[in-house]
């Protein structure tokens, strides 16, 4: 068992002059993951054709193979996600995932998908684009702020149904305000209403236990690449039995009409070795532990969120069940409160005191959303307390 900390960025080829506290926003592979990227790489120039051709995807296993290479390296990110192999496709990232769903779902004028405020704006922006192009429309719904209790989400969601509503799209960790929404219990509501729910997991393989099936939704896409330690690109999509059928990815290809699997798995030339380095990734969490991996990073998390409100003298108003492996805190109003002041301190704790760390305006005020990782420790977090008050001072 390795001790988590600081010492764990020999894992990674982070730069160890930097104060990484930004995991969440794009991932960060171990080192293994990518020689074993690259080792997969290797095997395929060795024979481009027979590997992509005739080995790839589902359907295709030649006679040399038990089962096409794409399947065996899902069967290891389903044990991960709870979920059957047969429900789950590798897709490149959560927003083509989504926009698969999206594109699929058989809307007619007058329909409304349901979004909510906290959502990331990439995928309301997909769910505008794949409702309008149907004479559908988007609504979003408002969600109490702060929000200290999570039935109020739920009670917000399910206010805001109405007789037209065709899907509910709600995130299962929020990305700007870090929150765990209560996934289970929205889908609940949802499903006693007849209305479907699509869940954006984008941060939660890897950052918290998982079993999509137990959740009782339709589609759950995440990605692997933030927190599940694998390269990028690379995301699932799972659907429910019942919900396959009518699923098509957001590229038509030679996979048209196979069936969820074939449709998903056969999509024109791209690069497969980040799906493919999954089980490599899967493997180092298998190793260190996924329980010891969550209680680490979550721990961190909400420890980040008490040392820095103290520090800066603000509130998280924020349930401890609310939070996973990041938190999004309040900075205190004399650091400013505007798109510009967020960018500009933002820019100075990366250049000047070698901290990255997400940072934004929002409600009138500045946030800073800290990722908590494996290689990170409490001395990273004292770091971007005293660099913002030394930001503060000199304004
Ligand atoms: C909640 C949420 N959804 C979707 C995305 C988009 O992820 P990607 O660009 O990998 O598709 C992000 C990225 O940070 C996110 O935080």
């Amino acid at each position: 068992m390795p001790t988590f900390g600081r010492a764990m960025l020999e894992h990674w080829l982070l730069d160890p002059q930097y104060t990484y506290l930004n995991h969440g926003t794009v991932g960060a592979p171990p080192r293994r993951v990518l020689d074993a990227q690259q080792a997969v790489r290797d095997t395929i120039e060795r024979q481009p054709s027979r590997f992509i051709l005739r080995e790839l995807a589902f359907e295709q296993p030649a006679p040399w193979r038990p089962a096409s290479r794409l399947r065996e390296a899902i069967e290891p990110v389903a044990s991960l996600l709870g979920s059957k192999a047969d429900d789950l496709v590798f897709v490149s990232n959560v927003t083509s995932g989504l926009n698969a769903v999206l594109q699929s779902l058989p809307l007619t004028p007058g329909d409304e998908v349901l979004v909510t405020d906290l959502g990331y704006g990439a995928i309301t922006f997909a769910a505008q684009a794949a409702t309008a192009a149907r004479g559908a429309s988007v609504r979003i719904v408002e969600m109490p702020f702060p929000l200290r209790d999570p039935q109020a989400v739920v009670d917000t969601v399910t206010a805001a149904l109405t007789a037209r509503t065709r899907l509910v799209v709600i995130d299962h960790n929020t990305a700007r305000t870090a929150l765990l929404l209560p996934v289970a219990r929205i889908a609940a509501a949802c499903r006693a209403r007849g209305v479907p729910v699509l869940v954006d997991g984008a941060h939660a393989p890897g950052a918290i236990a998982l079993d999509i099936p137990a959740l009782g939704v339709d589609w759950y896409v995440a990605n692997l690449h933030k927190w599940a330690y694998t390269p990028r690109p690379c995301g699932v999509l799972w659907a429910a039995p019942a919900r396959q059928a009518i699923l098509h990815p957001p590229v038509t290809s030679w996979g048209h009409g196979r069936g969820y699997l074939g449709e998903f798995e056969f999509v024109a030339t791209s690069d497969p070795t980040a799906y493919l380095a999954a089980p490599e990734a899967m493997a180092i969490i298998a190793e260190w532990g996924l329980p010891a991996i969550l209680s680490y990073i979550q721990q961190l998390a909400w420890n980040a969120g008490q040392l820095l409100t103290t520090r800066w003298g603000t509130a998280l108003d924020t349930p401890r069940e609310m939070i996973g492996s990041m938190v999004t805190v309040p900075l205190p109003a004399a650091a400013g409160a505007t798109d510009d002041d967020a960018t500009q301190l933002r820019l100075a704790l990366l250049t000047e005191d070698t901290i990255e760390v997400q940072l934004h305006a929002w409600r009138g005020r500045l946030w800073v959303r800290v990722s908590a990782q494996v290689y990170n420790d409490i001395a990273d977090i004292e770091r971007l307390a005293a660099a913002v008050e030394r930001r503060i001072a000199c304004r």
